[in-house]
């Protein structure tokens, strides 16, 4: 295989993320062709990457059948994710595919299933773990540095709402998956343990007008949790975010703390006697994980050309999903759930 040819499963904002990657960042990569239900948004990104308009689909068995490619980058919206990773898998093609990895825990065992059964790859979209940063903190865990982990904290607050399809608990599982399924998952990886008790409490407090045709919508959750290792996880969840995208991590260790992740864009100061001093902070997920999408995807690829197994797997997204399942489940009983 000289290049790993690429189909766009989406064509929303990480589709174009990961299509910018594939295109200027990753020479083994090429994207041939791009599927979305909307032909418009189909057509633009297509062109963006130079393919003409035969290369943009509406329909995926056509995309399929049009146009030879060797593995999909899912970025539909959750509820699809499972329909296109088995149709893929059925076809032969390697999957990528975003977080959260689906809706229910059938669904991840089938997309599991489907991708082992063909020997295709199947990669879940936790890009935090190719973050020079998070991988740092990882590394020095690990060694010792702070001793035992005791409570792990995840902030994760998006900036901005999620498409209309994810303001419907059934289409997304809420924010806690749209926003803080990389929460759950950093929390679960760096802690090298699954989760055992979830409790979890949620309100809508900012976007009362969708709470009206979406009543389970919310804005702001936080987590309490006991992994089987007796780490403590919190996460804090608030979407949007007014002041910008904050995704950083602190891990308290019986000899020291671990501080990953930044809130201010860059070094620069501004100080001046009306505004005191000022300094830009993160806006965008896109920018500040800009790298470590780079790496996530050559990781892909990687896998792909030398049959190895990617470091973030369907059993991976799997755990998301269960965590994300028992948060929403606490939340509506007002009670902590086992898992
Ligand atoms: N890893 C990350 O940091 C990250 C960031 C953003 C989004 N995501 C994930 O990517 C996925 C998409 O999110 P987004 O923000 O790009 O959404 P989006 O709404 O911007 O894009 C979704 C696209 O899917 C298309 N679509 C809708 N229904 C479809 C269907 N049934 N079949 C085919 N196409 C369909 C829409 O036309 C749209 O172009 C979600 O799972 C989300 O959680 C991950």
């Amino acid at each position: 295989m000289e290049k790993v040819k690429i189909c766009l499963v989406g064509a929303g904002r990480a589709g174009e993320v990961h299509g910018d990657v594939y295109k200027f960042s990753i020479p083994d990569a090429e994207i041939v062709s791009v599927f979305d239900t909307d032909l418009t948004k189909a057509k633009n990104l297509a062109s963006k990457f130079n393919l003409d308009k035969t290369r943009a689909f509406t329909n995926f068995d056509d995309a399929i059948k049009n146009v030879d490619f060797d593995a999909i980058v899912i970025t539909t919206p959750t509820f699809t994710h499972r329909q296109y990773t088995e149709i893929a898998a059925a076809n032969k093609k390697h999957v990528f595919c975003e977080k959260p990895m689906c809706i229910t825990l059938e669904d991840c065992d089938k997309m599991i299933e489907a991708c082992k059964k063909a020997n295709v790859i199947l990669q879940i979209g936790f890009m935090r773990r190719f973050d020079d940063g998070f991988k740092n903190g990882k590394q020095l865990l690990m060694e010792g540095e702070i001793g035992q982990p005791l409570i792990i904290k995840s902030v994760g607050r998006g900036p901005g709402l999620p498409g209309k399809w994810a303001y419907d608990i059934k289409n997304s599982n809420g924010t806690l998956a749209e926003v803080n399924s990389h929460d759950f998952d950093s929390i679960r990886w760096l802690a090298e343990s699954d989760y055992k008790v979830i409790y979890s409490v949620a309100k809508n407090s900012k976007n009362p007008e969708i709470g009206k045709e979406y009543p389970d919508f919310y804005d702001n959750a936080t987590v309490l949790a006991t992994l089987n290792n007796e780490v403590f996880g919190v996460i804090d969840s608030v979407c949007p975010c007014d002041y910008g995208y904050d995704a950083r991590v602190e891990i308290v260790g019986t000899k020291g703390v671990i501080f990953i992740g930044y809130l201010k864009e860059h070094t620069t100061i501004t100080c001046t006697r009306n505004k005191g001093c000022v300094s830009p902070q993160v806006l965008s997920w896109k920018k500040r994980f800009h790298e470590a999408y780079i790496a996530e995807d050559r990781h892909f690829i990687e896998c792909i050309l030398d049959n190895k197994t990617p470091i973030v797997t369907g059993k991976d997204g799997k755990h998301a999903v269960k965590a994300v399942i028992a948060a929403n489940e606490s939340i509506k009983k007002g009670m902590p759930v086992n898992l």
